[in-house]
């Protein structure tokens, strides 16, 4: 089919916090073979590019962004690739999402990914910033990740060619801007009914103690050393602080909600608001963990 470009794509269609201008343009790469003709793209292209994924941990600002945004739509979708044991190898394609292959790893009976239910992200996005939840990264699975870069190819990585820490992914070996194409990770053969009531137990955990059916990007801050962003903010008064339709959600104060119409400008500033607040009352530097496009 060849690569789709699609002009001025609506940032707040394409973000789970439903924010945003517009990007320049948008590029669909579905197989392999259009990989040439995005670095073909790139090359000439002066925009910025940006991998979007879900858009489940972007704050797109208000305007027209010079930003081109690529989109992996990534087959194959999960596959068994190899078993040793009771240890299974998994491939599946950056652009799946997380939550489908949670489906399908519960539905054949394939545990290790049950603390990750209720992340909604790309399986690629979900990767790249090493996403994690009740005691599992998703860093900790991954055998191999597949990367591609313009004039590079695809490359497979061993996992000890990457590095993982806390919400953090990158190539040891030197390599320019890069995405995720594919990535393979081990789990383990387990009862399927096993399985799912695990994930449904964590899922039930994530519904009454975060907002996961709002219109939210996750956790906005990411925990520094020793301490919960969340309670942090909690204790300095931002839970349920809200400018227009963007507040802290009133659930976990890690959390910013939209409404309906909230906008980037007052999201902006509510992420002001509570890192001088955490500074001041706690002499706590609070880093991003939400991408602000
Ligand atoms: N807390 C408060 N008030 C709040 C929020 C939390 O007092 O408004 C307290 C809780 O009662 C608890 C402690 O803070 O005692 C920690 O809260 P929680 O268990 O919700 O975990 P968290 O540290 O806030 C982290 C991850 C989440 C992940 C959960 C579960 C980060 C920034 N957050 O949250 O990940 O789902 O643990 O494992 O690492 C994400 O990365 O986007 C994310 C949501």
């Amino acid at each position: 089919m060849g690569l789709e470009f699609i002009s001025n794509p609506s940032l707040s269609k394409r973000t789970s916090l439903r924010l945003g201008g517009t990007a320049e343009v948008e590029v669909v790469v579905r197989d392999k073979q259009d990989l040439d003709a995005l670095s073909n793209f790139l090359l000439k292209e002066t925009l910025r590019p940006f991998v979007i994924g879900e858009g489940s941990n972007l704050l797109a600002q208000d305007g027209q962004l010079d930003v081109a945004l690529i989109r992996t739509e990534t087959p194959p979708g999960p596959e068994r690739v190899e078993k040793n044991d009771d240890t299974l190898i998994v491939r599946c394609g950056a652009g799946q999402r997380l939550p489908g292959l949670l489906g399908w790893a519960q539905m054949a009976g394939l545990s290790g990914l049950e603390g990750l239910t209720g992340i909604p992200g790309s399986v690629g996005g979900c990767v790249a910033m090493n996403a994690g939840s009740y005691g599992t990264e998703i860093g900790d699975l991954v055998t191999r990740v597949r990367l591609w870069a313009p004039g590079q190819g695809l490359i497979w990585l061993d996992r000890d060619q990457c590095e993982f820490s806390y919400r953090h992914f990158s190539p040891a070996i030197a390599m320019g801007k890069c995405l995720i194409w594919e990535v393979e990770m081990a789990l383990s053969e387990a009862d399927p009914k096993k399985v799912r009531k695990t994930m449904q137990e964590n899922y039930e955990k994530k519904k009454s103690t975060q907002p996961v059916t709002a219109r939210t990007a996750g956790c906005v801050f990411k925990n520094p050393e020793g301490h919960s962003a969340g309670r942090l903010l909690d204790k300095v008064g931002m839970k349920g602080a809200r400018l227009g339709d963007m507040l802290f959600s009133d659930i976990h104060a890690n959390f910013l909600v939209n409404k309906g119409k909230g906008t980037s400008s007052a999201a902006l500033e509510l992420i002001e608001m509570g890192r001088i607040a955490v500074k001041e009352q706690f002499d706590v530097n609070l880093e991003l963990e939400v991408i602000i496009l």
